[in-house]
């Protein structure tokens, strides 16, 4: 029995960075609870029942008013945004980016920016904007515990010992804090326009990581492990739905309590 609270039946909904570890989870999730969901990536997705995959730069206006045009004539004005796509840097990423912050490439803080706030905003502006327009809509922008608090450096303690020079880079997080007062902008915006627009900020997800970071992470995690990928759901089917009626401006965050201590 599907309860009415949080019933995505009929909703259309586009999440950016759909092919990606948790868009996938995002995309499937609210596909299984009834809504149609189209992915906006640069990577190609599984196109399933009720799931169409949309060929889309979020730093592209034009790529990204192209994919809203289909969308709405397909199944009209989106009422779930999710602004999820993101780069952070890779493991195997170049020295330089994980280099020392003095060395830090500007080229590298520009990319991220670029993807994770201005796409962000790109999205909001396009999806956004129909969705006042309908008097109604959900944006969910997603943000990490480096956007509240500094990576803990000692994570990365194991590339050290083994003679590599890691220091976590300083644009994600500086790119994940921007999320939050965006959220907060746009909430207020268009508070009386009935458009919702919340964070949902995740602690690090367990990608079968090497097991010193896992160890390492543990220790420092309240609840000594990493977040699953389906542990974002719940949250996010919450913020997308009637459920939060209520709920604008807010940060939820699902990080087993590591901004906790
Ligand atoms: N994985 C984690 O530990 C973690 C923790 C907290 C928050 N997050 C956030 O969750 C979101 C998703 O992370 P993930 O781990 O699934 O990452 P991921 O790398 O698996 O997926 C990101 C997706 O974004 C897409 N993308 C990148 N640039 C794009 C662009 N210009 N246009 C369209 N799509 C683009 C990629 O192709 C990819 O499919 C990110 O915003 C990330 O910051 C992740």
């Amino acid at each position: 029995m599907s309860d009415p609270l949080f019933d995505l039946d009929g909703r259309v909904a586009v999440v950016t960075g759909g092919s990606g570890q948790l868009g996938r989870t995002y995309v499937t999730g609210l596909a299984e609870r009834g809504a149609r969901v189209a992915s906006f990536d640069l990577v190609p997705g599984e196109e399933v029942e009720g799931v169409r995959s949309l060929e889309v730069d979020v730093t592209d206006r034009a790529s990204i008013d192209a994919a809203v045009r289909e969308v709405v004539s397909a199944w009209g004005v989106p009422h779930v945004l999710v602004n999820n796509a993101g780069l952070d840097s890779p493991p195997d990423a170049p020295a330089e980016e994980v280099g020392p912050f003095e060395e830090y490439p500007e080229e590298s803080f520009d990319a991220v920016l670029d993807v994770n706030v201005k796409g962000a905003f790109l999205c909001s502006q396009a999806v956004g904007g129909e969705m006042a327009r309908e008097g109604r809509g959900s944006i969910v922008n997603i943000s990490s515990v480096y956007g509240l608090l500094s990576p803990v450096q000692e994570l990365y303690e194991f590339r050290r010992a083994q003679g590599e020079t890691f220091v976590k880079p300083v644009a994600y997080s500086v790119s994940k804090a921007a999320i939050l007062n965006l959220t907060r902008y746009l909430a207020t915006y268009w508070a009386k326009s009935g458009v919702r627009v919340n964070t949902l900020t995740l602690a690090g997800v367990w990608n079968d990581q090497p097991h010193e970071f896992l160890d390492a992470f543990a220790t420092r995690s309240p609840m000594g492990r990493m977040l699953d990928a389906q542990e974002a759901l719940g949250a996010l089917v919450f913020l997308a739905s009637d459920a939060s009626s209520y709920v604008t401006g807010s940060n939820v965050v699902v990080d087993g309590g590591w901004s906790a201590w």
